[in-house]
């Protein structure tokens, strides 16, 4: 699961996240960490747009929440990576995006990876290079997770083929 910040003037008009420009450079991320669009889900903090595009205010981020935390119950990600500080602070609260950014924690269950904001880096070429970078280490930490998830898992009943055959919520994985 990636969660951006809010949607722009596109992504209000369309009702989709990240369909303007932002959208299209982190198409091309998705595809440095070894993932098509089809196979992330992709939310936003903030559910309308801000005016003029403006910082999401602390109110418009704790009233759209419940929907976030709905959106997260229903989907039960694995892995979370947040774009930007708005979706990094609920993670990583008073924490600075400079100093975290590609580097996964454990929080709450979840393994969460905090990136640069797409749109920062189309703006700032030098964060281009980082924000790639850090996409491109998706692969291999994906790989681990699955690995660890594995090796955790118990194996399948005999008593109880039916419960063998079917995949319980938490082995079905998004990637
Ligand atoms: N930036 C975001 O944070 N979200 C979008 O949906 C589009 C741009």
């Amino acid at each position: 699961m990636f969660i951006g910040e809010a949607p722009g003037f596109n992504e209000d008009k369309q009702g989709r996240p990240f369909v303007g420009a932002a959208g299209q450079f982190l198409e091309g991320l998705l595809s440095a960490g070894g993932l098509r669009r089809e196979q992330v889900y992709i939310a936003n903090v903030v559910k309308c747009r801000p005016p003029n595009n403006r910082d999401p205010l602390p109110t418009e981020i704790a009233a759209c929440k419940p929907w976030l935390d709905q959106q997260m119950e229903m989907l039960r990600p694995r892995v979370v990576v947040t774009l930007g500080r708005f979706s990094m602070a609920r993670w990583f609260p008073g924490q600075s995006i400079s100093r975290i950014h590609g580097r996964p924690e454990e929080r709450d269950g979840l393994t969460v990876v905090p990136m640069f904001h797409p749109a920062a880096a189309l703006h700032q070429q030098a964060l281009k290079a980082t924000i790639t970078e850090d996409f491109r280490r998706l692969p291999k930490l994906l790989e681990q997770l699955r690995q660890v998830d594995t090796a955790s898992q118990p194996a399948p009943s005999d008593s109880d083929p039916a419960a063998a055959a079917e995949p319980r919520p938490e082995q079905l994985s998004l990637f």
